[in-house]
């Protein structure tokens, strides 16, 4: 729930107002690219009020009523970084935590300089995990360095990419590995706050945190009595809104204001929640922290392959034999994850495979020996994104799968922008009139100029996704485009 009293035209933003998500279908993209498994599931999803997009069951979809049940949790990387613990189960006690190597690295930190830790962080050659992939360590010397008290620390678990749900699973089983990694980024930045902000759409992940921060003040190292005595930790809660995940809107829900993203510069590191410097990261890039600590940056930035260091964890949808989370090396291909991890499609034939959610560029088949890393991705026009893995196959054609992204695009727009708040829409309807076979004359034309138009004219990232991915349906699947607006 919020953290202050707020406005009536504030509460009317969110989707989920009344904090609940009053239902268990979804419509996010790896339910609607299943859609076919269990239609009555999505009709159910379809007509549900308001709309949720993403209840982090992907590996189920279409989500149903049944409860949630647990992934296939699994490390296909030399050394797990953050999954050790999780794939063998929920850790929820201290004492468990700390059989399994956990608090080593807080330890660690405790007694060492600040610059040290931001040193170790800028060593291992971390990148952010919750979608732009901005080096850790620049980040954290940027907040470190600003003279501004109090600074906040803020975990980033809105997780709104459909698709993904590894900061989901994270929370849920290994919270303290979360609390651990805010707790040395506090100490490295010199802050005395901090915040997760969950997704309301994840229940069990806030009753889980609620416990493991009841035991990390019971024990003393959050809230008193150590040395991190004037470090805590606030939850705040989501309220179903995709825009939320991006960190200034984040940061303005947080505030109680509407929560529109804002303009850059002065960026959150320097002037961030209530105007002071704020370090925004996302959960998996904090559940790294620890390990990195512990065990050295050099240790870290000996995995994977060069930009992209050490080891990512990647969310399986359901269409695969085996749906589930897997922690990777950084440069094994999509080819490796698509057909030996996930076994391949047990229902169709693979069309495509979209990572890092629906606002981003779709591989082709013919390009899944791309290796799976920031610039490798980025030069066919996709992205390591947040993680997600949306496979589809020939269940979905491109012109439902435009207008299910232009749909949610146009449902997600914070309104800020216009071309974002009338032109995703206006493609939404567009694509809907093709879809019933209604093509006007110039379709192709009018639609290539709203996409320019959006990229031309957006404040945040989440645009420049949309731009990307229909690039990619133009570059890689022309044929359909071709056959789907013939008339024009
Ligand atoms: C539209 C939009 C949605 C985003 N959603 C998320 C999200 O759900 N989770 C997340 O960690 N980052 C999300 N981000 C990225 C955040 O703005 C921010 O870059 C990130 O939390 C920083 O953490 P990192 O450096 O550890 O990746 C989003 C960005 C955009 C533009
Ligand atoms: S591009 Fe869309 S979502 Fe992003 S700031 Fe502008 S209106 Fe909001």
């Amino acid at each position: 729930m919020p953290i202050h009293d707020e406005p009536a035209d504030v509460t009317s933003f969110y989707h989920l107002a009344g904090g609940d998500p009053q239902t268990r279908h979804c419509q996010g993209t790896a339910c609607f690219v299943a859609r076919h498994l269990s239609p009555k599931a999505w009709e159910a999803a379809e007509r549900a009020v308001p709309r949720v997009y993403c209840l982090g069951r992907c590996y189920e979809g279409p989500a149903t009523d049944d409860a949630p049940s647990r992934p296939q949790i699994e490390v296909c990387a030399p050394r797990s970084i953050v999954l050790e613990r999780v794939q063998h189960g929920t850790t929820d006690s201290l004492d468990d935590y700390r059989r399994g190597g956990g608090m080593v690295g807080l330890q660690r930190a405790a007694g060492m300089e600040p610059e040290g830790i931001v040193s170790e962080l800028e060593r291992s050659e971390l990148r952010g995990r919750g979608g732009a992939g901005f080096p850790t360590g620049r980040k954290w010397r940027t907040v470190a360095a600003q003279t501004g008290i109090p600074k906040y620390v803020v975990a980033n678990l809105d997780e709104g990419d459909p698709g993904a749900y590894i900061d989901r699973i994270l929370a849920e089983d290994d919270p303290l590995a979360l609390l651990e990694g805010m707790a040395i980024a506090a100490r490295a930045v010199g802050a005395s706050q901090g915040i997760i902000y969950v997704r309301g759409e994840y229940p069990a992940a806030i009753t889980s945190l609620d416990s493991a921060l009841e035991a990390a003040r019971r024990a003393g190292w959050l809230g008193g009595r150590s040395r991190n005595e004037a470090f805590d930790i606030q939850l705040v809660i989501g309220r179903g809104s995709y825009i939320c995940g991006e960190e200034t809107s984040l940061l303005n829900s947080i505030e109680g204001r509407r929560p529109i993203v804002r303009v850059r510069p002065p960026y959150v590191a320097e002037r961030g929640l209530w105007g002071q410097p704020t370090l925004v990261n996302n959960v998996e890039t904090f559940a790294s922290v620890p390990w990195i600590v512990r065990h050295g940056g050099a240790a870290y930035a000996a995995m994977g392959i060069p930009g992209s260091r050490g080891t990512k964890v990647l969310a399986l949808n359901s269409l695969f034999h085996r749906p589930g989370l897997y922690e990777v090396e950084f440069g094994v291909t999509v080819r490796h994850v698509v057909e030996t991890l996930g076994g391949g499609l047990r229902n169709g034939e693979l069309r495509g495979v979209m990572i890092g959610g629906p606002l981003a560029g779709v591989i082709p088949p013919e390009l899944l020996d791309t290796p799976l890393g920031f610039a490798e991705l980025r030069a066919i026009g996709a992205s390591v994104g947040h993680g997600g893995v949306i496979a589809f196959d020939q269940h979905t054609s491109i012109a439902e799968l435009a207008h299910h992204v232009f749909r949610f695009a146009a449902d997600e727009s914070c309104g800020e922008c216009t071309p974002c708040r009338l032109g995703a829409r206006r493609v939404e309807h567009m694509l809907s009139a093709i879809l019933a076979g209604r093509v006007a004359p110039g379709d192709q034309q009018l639609l290539r100029e709203i996409v320019t138009a959006l990229q031309d004219a957006s404040l945040c990232g989440r645009v420049t996704g949309l731009g990307d991915f229909t690039a990619s349906i133009f570059q890689y699947f022309p044929q359909e485009i071709a056959s789907c607006l013939k008339s024009s």
